[in-house]
Order: structure tokens, then sequence, then C-alpha cells
């Protein structure tokens, strides 16, 4: 089947989350969600990728599809953990009200129900997707803990004397909560505790809790997080909280970060590597499909760290090796993309095929308008916070997706980008060193 260096990329129409990401006998399994009839969002797959090292992907098909009446309308978002051996996925099977007559992977008025549901496979290959699912948490009723509708994107882990899961959903307020439970068998969970932060959206949808350095990162991706007329109103955030695993209880600092400040990344999700590095993907989202064939890609696999109570975002070093061989122009990169190093200096800026870098204010600032056709809810420049030391930029390119790293990961911004031309042009004082893939 088909293989993806560097990014995965939907391998023929639809993608977006990441779900299922799991280091498991000897390879990383990344599932995403998926519809495989058309590039467009629609009936929710669980498509899945296997890679030895996170830098190349092998797509290996389909592996959740609706079968129940619980999921009949969708696989939605979830995890995956490994125990005696098995992998066991969980997920948010769904289910609409009503049907849209003319198009049944449409629900009117946004009416269905969100069941928490599981599946084990004995090797990550095989899902008995016809009599493996299992109800873990029935839908909601109202007036209970969580919204019968805006519940999903279980997120499970192995606490020190439990496995722990965090879930996403609204309040009768309609603001964003996360719902914590419980298990001592990964098959019956029992409610702990709930908690949630005013002003940061109306619900939160793929959360993650993970430990990094001994500080818990909560990641997040609320929706209705900003509120400008005409732009997508949903990001993905991050921030250190202090989390007390007897109780789940939070408590949530005043700010947060973005996870990326090109804002086209979303419902990203973590796992620990090989050697026990906190790993991070999420969802590039793209306008338009590429030559109308697929829609959707992955960012690089990144490492998550904390230093002075700030989230860093790096590429995994897996992938840093890869970018080997020295060029001089874009021109002879390889087909999976290069990486350009530099110094970016107070007033200076670069051209990449029409993607533009500068530096004003101590910030880094992007404007994709001449790679990016206007589309509504789209944004086609992004600036980055005031970065503190360091002009160190290092810039993976690939054709539809520029990763800009800013200090070593303090900072991140991404954006999609199409048609990008092959020329650098730079209005800088030092070096550029151009790697490509051998
Ligand atoms: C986030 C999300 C999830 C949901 C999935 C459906 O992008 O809306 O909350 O599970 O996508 O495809």
């Amino acid at each position: 089947m088909k293989k993806d260096r560097i990014h995965l990329k939907a391998p023929g129409n639809w993608i977006n989350d990441p779900n299922g990401f799991i280091y498991y006998k000897g390879q990383y399994h990344l599932f995403y969600q998926y519809f495989p009839y058309a590039p467009q969002w629609g009936t929710m797959h669980w498509g899945h990728a296997v890679s030895s090292d996170l830098t190349e992907w092998e797509h290996k098909g389909v592996a959740l599809f609706p079968t129940r009446y619980e999921d009949q309308n969708g696989c939605f978002s979830g995890s995956a953990v490994e125990h005696e051996g098995k992998m066991y996925l969980y997920y948010t099977g769904i289910h609409y009200d009503e049907t849209d007559r003319e198009n049944i992977h449409k629900c009117p008025g946004d009416k269905y129900q969100a069941t928490q549901m599981m599946i084990t496979s004995p090797d990550g290959f095989s899902f008995d997707n016809f009599s493996g699912k299992k109800v873990i948490i029935p839908a909601f009723m109202e007036g209970e803990k969580g919204d019968r509708t805006h519940t999903r994107d279980p997120k499970v882990w192995r606490g020190k004397d439990a496995w722990y899961m965090v879930l996403g959903t609204t309040d009768q307020e309609k603001q964003g909560k996360i719902l914590f439970y419980k298990s001592q068998d990964l098959e019956n969970w029992i409610f702990v505790n709930q908690a949630g932060k005013e002003e940061r959206g109306w619900m939160w949808e793929c959360p993650d809790l993970f430990e990094v350095q001994g500080q818990t990162i909560l990641m997040l991706s609320p929706m209705g997080i900003l509120q400008e007329e005409n732009k997508e109103a949903n990001h993905a955030v991050c921030m250190v909280v202090e989390f007390q695993e007897k109780d789940c209880s939070v408590g949530f600092p005043d700010t947060y970060q973005f996870l990326d400040y090109g804002l086209d990344l979303y419902a990203s999700q973590s796992t620990l590597d090989e050697e026990g590095r906190r790993v991070v993907t999420g969802w590039i989202r793209m306008p338009e499909a590429v030559d109308g064939k697929w829609r959707g890609m992955f960012c690089i696999p990144r490492v998550a760290e904390v230093k002075k109570g700030h989230i860093y975002f790096h590429p995994h070093p897996n992938i840093e090796k890869r970018f080997t061989k020295k060029i001089t122009s874009p021109a002879q990169a390889h087909e999976a993309g290069y990486r350009l190093t530099l110094e970016l200096k107070e007033g200076e800026s670069l051209d990449i095929g029409g993607y533009l870098i500068s530096r004003r204010n101590n910030c880094i600032c992007t404007d994709r308008t001449r790679v990016f056709r206007e589309h509504r809810g789209w944004r086609q420049t992004a600036v980055s916070p005031e970065v503190k030391e360091g002009d160190l930029l290092e810039i993976y390119v690939d054709k539809n997706l520029i990763e800009v790293f800013i200090n070593r990961g303090e900072y991140v911004i991404s954006s999609t980008v199409y048609n990008l031309g092959n020329k650098i042009t730079a209005d800088i004082e030092g070096e550029i060193q151009i790697d490509t893939l051998e």
C-alpha cells in the first residue's frame, strides 16, 4: 500500500484527527479519522498507518468502520493503550437522531447521541468490527454529567493505581469541560471528576493529559476559543496544569499557549515513543484537496518539553536525522521536502517560493497570500508571540506544508500552502543551510 515520508497524508479523499497513536510491539501505529469516499468530511472510519521510526508511514487501509446501532453514523476520535500484549482502542460511536435524506453523512440540526466504545486487537492489525465492539459509557441523558451529543474523544492512559480516561464535553452553560473516569480492568469505568474553565470555548474536543519532566500538560482543542469574524474559531491549545491523580482534580493556569501559531493545526494527540519521549502529532487542516484527490495531513511528530513553565515542541530526533544531504537549491530536494536552517534577525525577511517569513518587533511573522487562495474562515498571515531569546529558525518545507520551528520549538508556525515555488530569496545577514533526505 501507499507510503508517506516525513508527513502522513490522506491516502486519498479525506482525513482529520490522529487517533490511537501508540508504540506497540516494536512499531508506531497511527490511526486517523477517515472518510474514504470523497475529499470532504463524512461518516467517520478509522484509517490506519504504521511506521518503524516515525519518519515513514505505510498505509494499512480501514481499521474501524460503522457496524453497530451506536456507531452507525461514525467512529469518532479516540486513543489506544496496550495491556498484556493486546491493543485496546477507545472511540466515540455516533448515532444521528435523524438523517438528511439528500446526504446521509450529515446530521440535520446536529442532533445525535455519542456513546463511548472500545474494541481490542490481538496484534494491532485485526479488528473484529462485527462482534468485537463494546459500549463502555452509554450516551448521557438530559441533566447528566455530560452532554448527550457533545461528549467524545476518549484518551486513556495508565496511572499509578488504575487506568484513567479523559473525555471532552460541554456543560449546560455551554462552557467546555472534561470528564475523568477510572477503571481497573479497561472495560468497567467509573466517573471520578470533572473540570473546566470559563472563556475557553464552548466544547473541548480531543483532550489529552500527560506528564513531561514531572509536570502535567493538558492539551485540548476547544471550539470557539477565538471569535474573529469569518475566521476559524477552533484551535489546539496546551497548558501546564496542577493535576491530582487520586481525585482527578485540575488546577488551571490563567493563560494558555497555542500548540501552533499558524492556527491550521487541530485535534492533536500524544503518545510515548520507544525511548519514553512525549511525542505529539496533529491534523493540519486544508481548505482544498490537492489535485482534487486528497485533503488533510499530519504535522511532523514533535517532542514536547517544558522549560521554565513554557511548553516547547520540536521535531522528533528521528525526523531531524533524516535530513542529511546538503543541497544549494530546493530544485535539488527530495520529493519529501527539505529543511532550511538560519538565523533571522530583527528586520530581516525570507521568501520561500512565495511564502514570506519576517521578524518584526521580535515576533516571527508569516504571510502565505501568494501560495494560498482566499477562503472564508482561513487567515493568510500568522504572528508568533514575542521571541525572547535566540534567532534560530528551522523550517521544514513540504509541497503543501511549511513548519517553522522558532528557537528550538519555543513557538511553531505551520501553514498549509498550495503551488509553492522553488526559489528562495533572502534578505538576511547570515548563511542559510539547506538539507534534504538521501
Ligand atoms: C475534532 C473532531 C472530534 C471528533 C472528530 C470527528 O476535529 O470534531 O471531536 O471526534 O473530529 O471527525
